[in-house]
């Protein structure tokens, strides 16, 4: 009740601040004061995260990148993946160095180094840009040809999967982590990409799995192309791991639902004989979870199958000029796309080491 009261009053303040332009600068200080270990570093950074509601239209564009930054911006991430012993020696072009910085982080609990990509500066307690924040290991690893890629696209929202996303990129000697710095809600129009196909809410244009403006899609078609370059993404040894959350109500008795983005019509793709690597690590996660419900499309009637995921169409075949509006279909799925939908239970740290034992034996990772 006071909440109403005080409501409207909220909203004006909330409105100055928005469109004060005398709002001052801040340095986000998350890699000087948690220099230990890279989970840390980004549950710090989490709380930068663009909040519901933050963006009008006008702070919207003016967070948007032109197309200097949008090059820089890309580039860099490219250059990101082929970091070997020298991240250091990255450097940020002039139009992005007021806002992102290259990092050298010394991960002590994990006796590793990862180079990051990562915003620096705040506004009002938020990312100024929100684009994102990427690690990948310092040097590469020429023993293995494990590759895999976490991403974390709904911080803010479903709670808890950047931390989960840097564990076990961390505890799995992965490729990449990305994480974008705005929630799914920032501004909350209707996104002009993908329109959704049942009468679900509509999608909002700061949601990156179903707006392809969003940096965080931009980098992941990079990421991408560099595994394309590395002569591809082999089932045994590879996939791209996009962790979701799901609320307590949606789907309830499946406290895990992967899918790999295809339309529930072609569920017998789950189930043939053909070896993807969501089989394999639905398999072992049951094992490891073995009270839970571990849930593809084949085995559970849960909605969320992904089919409207962009990049996951991306992946799955589509080209990107339609990825708005084109689904994909199981001729096209190469299953290099894992999308895992969660309820908490399964995102919290105490599931993380069982997790990581089951991706481990999924990828034919060793242990260290
Ligand atoms: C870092 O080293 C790798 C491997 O030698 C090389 O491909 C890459 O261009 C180097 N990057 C920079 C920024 O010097
Ligand atoms: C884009 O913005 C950057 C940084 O403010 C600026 O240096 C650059 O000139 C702009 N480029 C274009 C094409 O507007
Ligand atoms: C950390 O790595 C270094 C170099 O590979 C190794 O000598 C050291 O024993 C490792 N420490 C731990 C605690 O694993
Ligand atoms: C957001 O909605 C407003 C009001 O309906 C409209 O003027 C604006 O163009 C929309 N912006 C985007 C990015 O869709
Ligand atoms: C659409 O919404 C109505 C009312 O909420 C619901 O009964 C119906 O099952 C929904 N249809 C689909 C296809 O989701
Ligand atoms: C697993 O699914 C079954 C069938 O839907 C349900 O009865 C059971 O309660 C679920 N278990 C858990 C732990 O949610
Ligand atoms: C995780 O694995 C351990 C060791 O096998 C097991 O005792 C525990 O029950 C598992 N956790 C869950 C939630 O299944
Ligand atoms: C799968 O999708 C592609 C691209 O949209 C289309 O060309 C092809 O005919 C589809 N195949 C099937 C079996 O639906």
């Amino acid at each position: 009740m006071l909440y109403y009261i005080w409501a409207p009053l909220l909203a004006v303040i909330s409105f100055v601040f928005q469109r004060s332009p005398s709002n001052s600068i801040n340095a986000i200080d998350c890699l000087q004061s948690s220099t230990d270990s890279l989970e840390a570093v980004v549950d710090c950074l989490d709380k930068y995260t663009v909040a519901a509601d933050y963006y009008n239209q006008e702070s919207y564009t003016l967070s948007q990148p032109n197309s200097t930054e949008l090059t820089a911006f890309t580039d860099l991430v490219s250059s990101l993946l082929y970091v070997d012993d020298n991240c250091t020696s990255l450097h940020v072009p002039d139009s992005l160095s007021q806002h992102f910085r290259i990092s050298l982080l010394s991960d002590r609990g994990e006796n590793k180094s990862y180079c990051l990509l990562h915003e620096y500066t705040s506004q009002n307690g938020y990312y100024e840009k929100g684009w994102g924040f990427m690690a990948v290991p310092a040097s590469r690893t020429p023993s293995t040809d494990v590759a895999l890629h976490f991403s974390a696209p709904h911080p803010a929202y479903d709670l808890n999967t950047p931390q989960q996303a840097a564990s076990l990129f961390t505890r799995t000697g992965a490729r990449s982590l990305l994480i974008t710095g705005r929630s799914r809600l920032a501004l909350r129009n209707s996104t002009s990409c993908v329109h959704p196909s049942s009468n679900k809410t509509t999608y909002y244009v700061t949601d990156p799995v179903h707006d392809d403006n969003e940096l965080f899609n931009v980098a992941s078609k990079i990421i991408y192309k560099w595994q394309q370059a590395q002569g591809g993404c082999p089932s045994a040894t590879c996939a791209f791991i996009q962790m979701h959350g799901k609320g307590v109500s949606t789907c309830p008795t499946d406290q895990m639902f992967l899918s790999s983005g295809l339309a529930r019509s072609s569920s017998s793709w789950y189930t043939d004989d053909v070896d993807r690597p969501i089989k394999r690590l639905k398999a072992k996660l049951q094992q490891v979870f073995p009270s839970w419900n571990v849930s593809m499309p084949s085995d559970s009637p849960c909605s969320l199958t992904a089919t409207e995921n962009i990049f996951g169409r991306f992946i799955n075949g589509i080209d990107a000029a339609h990825v708005c509006t084109t689904g994909s279909n199981a001729s096209l799925a190469t299953g290099e796309f894992i999308h895992i939908e969660q309820a908490a239970v399964s995102r919290a740290a105490e599931s993380y080491g069982n997790w990581t034992k089951a991706l481990k034996d999924t990828f034919g990772i060793e242990r260290s």
